[in-house]
Parts: C-alpha cells; sequence; structure tokens
C-alpha cells in the first residue's frame, strides 16, 4: 500500500530539490524526447508538474514505483492520454518484464534508490531498459539520519517482526567512505559512462521541514499497515523522537524563530549507455 495522499501534502522538501536539479540540468533537460520512465515516482505529482513540463514536447513518460497504491492514485489523478501514465515495477526485480527492455531514452529516479538493498541490479535493470545513447539523470539520498533511525527501530523487539526484510540494508552509501567515487564504478561496472556525478552536503532548518519530511517517510513505509493500531502509533512517535532527537535545534538570532537543522548528503549522477 503506501500513502499518496500522504506523500502528496508532505512533500515540499522534494520538490525543492527537483527545483534545483531541474534548473541545474536545463539544458539536458528540454532536449529529451521520446520515452522516458521515472523510477519510484510515488503519487506522481512531481513527475507530471515538475518533470515533464521541463522534457521536449515530444517525450513521454511512463512514471514506475513498486507501490500499487501510489500507482493506482496516480494514474487515477495526473494520467493523461498522451504523455504520461503510471506502471507497478520494483526496479530490483530480477525478472525484469521484456516490454521494458531496450524502450526507453532516458530514465530518471529522485528520492527513491535508497530504498534498495540491491542497487547494483537496479542499476542494471535500468541498462537493460535503455536504448543506446539513452541517459539517466539520478538524484540519490546517500546518508541521512533517517537510516540510523531505522536501523534502531529494527532491531527493537516490539517492531521487528513487521519490518519486512526489503527495508533491511538500504542507504547502500550510508557507510561509505567516498561514495561519489563508490557510485561512480558501480555504475561504470554495469557499463555506464559517466557524464557528471557529485556528492553534495544538503540541509533544511525550518521546524516544519522535519514534521514534512517525517510525514513523507512515514506515507510511505507500507509495512505500518501491518501493524495493530497503537503499535503504528508508538513506531510514529520513537521514529520522531529518534529522529528529532539527532538534530541541532537553535533559535534564529534575526527573528526568534525555533529552527531545527537537519544535515544529509545526495548523490547526483547524469550517465549514459553508449
Ligand atoms: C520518497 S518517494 C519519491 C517520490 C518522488 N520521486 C519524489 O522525488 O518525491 C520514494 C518512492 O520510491 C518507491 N520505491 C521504493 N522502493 C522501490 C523499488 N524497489 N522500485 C520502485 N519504487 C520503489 C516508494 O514506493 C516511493 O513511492
Amino acid at each position: 500500500m503506501g500513502s499518496p495522499k500522504g506523500y502528496i501534502t508532505s512533500d515540499e522538501l522534494q520538490k525543492c530539490n527537483m527545483l534545483s536539479i531541474i534548473d541545474e540540468f536545463s539544458e539536458d533537460l528540454k532536449d529529451v524526447r521520446g520515452k522516458c520512465m521515472d523510477i519510484g515516482c510515488g503519487p506522481g505529482d512531481i513527475t507530471k508538474d515538475f518533470l515533464l513540463p521541463n522534457l521536449s514536447l515530444d517525450a513521454q513518460i511512463i512514471g514506475t514505483d513498486i507501490s500499487e497504491s501510489m500507482i493506482k492514485y496516480a494514474n487515477q489523478t495526473f494520467k493523461d492520454e498522451k504523455r504520461l501514465h503510471f506502471e507497478v515495477l520494483d526496479i530490483q526485480t530480477k525478472n525484469l518484464p521484456k516490454k521494458y527492455i531496450s524502450e526507453f531514452n532516458h530514465i530518471f529516479s529522485f528520492h527513491t534508490l535508497h530504498w534498495c538493498n540491491d542497487i547494483r541490479q537496479a542499476f542494471k535493470n535500468m541498462y537493460q531498459m535503455l536504448r543506446s545513447n539513452g541517459t539517466i539523470l539520478l538524484y540519490i539520498v546517500a546518508s541521512h539520519d533517517s537510516c540510523e533511525v531505522l536501523r534502531i527501530l529494527e532491531r527493537d523487539i516490539r517492531f521487528a517482526q513487521y519490518i519486512p526484510d526489503t527495508i533491511k540494508n538500504i542507504y547502500s552509501f550510508q557507510d561509505s567512505n567516498n561514495a561519489r567515487k563508490d557510485l561512480k564504478e558501480l555504475l561504470q561496472s554495469v557499463g555506464f559512462t559517466i557524464h557528471h556525478c557529485s556528492l553534495r552536503e544538503r540541509s533544511y532548518s525550518e521546524e516544519k521541514n522535519s514534521r514534512q519530511y517525517l510525514n513523507s517517510l512515514i506515507s510511505i513505509l507500507t509495512f505500518l499497515e501491518d501493524m495493530p493500531q497503537d503499535l503504528m502509533e508508538e513506531f510514529k512517535n520513537t521514529l520522531t523522537c529518534e529522529f528529532l532527537k539527532r538534530k541541532i535545534n537553535y533559535k534564529s538570532i534575526y527573528n526568534n524563530q525555533e529552527l531545527t537543522l537537519d544535515l544529509y548528503k545526495v548523490l547526483v549522477v547524469y550517465a549514459q549507455k553508449i
């Protein structure tokens, strides 16, 4: 499952990150034509309102996501007969449907690949889905406190039985000493030619952003629906508490506003199948 509306009402930070990537790669994006895939499109709002309008008018996108409820919602809300529709796909699948092989000119993925525990398989699938000269533009969360918090919750006997193995060993670059080098080597070993690969420090500080971030995280934790209501509330409270415990709180000297600083790292990569 997953809560599409929950995500849409709390993805302001993700939209903000998208705007800066779209601005940075605008020259490349405006020339994007043909068949595209947006992997981990969630409820589809960002695919429809941010990605699609910045590609050439000849581009069509298939948004894909592992979550059936996200895809159902995206098709009901954002589908456009000519240029945009949505399909269920686990990007880590070992049985990539034939209909996707060598079909795509461009593949995008934003705020998704840190959920993979077999990211090499995800990259292999992307390589297979691309036509020759096809490109990938990826925005991957490299490290974030939420990874440490999820690791703690996984070991908590109250929640352990509900947390599926698919959520374990995620955030492939969390413990890496050189995430940029590791990502580059991984993509090259799959066959990609790298045009750009960078590791960036990101931050936000408004208290409302922390709350929104936590809501967006909770909205995609599908296993919560299997928990009894009171345990689910306990899980959310523990997650929030452990997350906020790791934040620096301070008061702005300019306007006395309470701020909660969250620092995290992202990887941005633009690569090609040549
Ligand atoms: C944080 S949302 C990102 C949504 C949107 N791309 C954005 O930038 O805000 C991550 C999405 O990845 C999806 N996801 C997680 N694991 C996946 C997998 N193995 N294959 C495809 N989608 C996956 C989740 O269901 C969720 O909708």
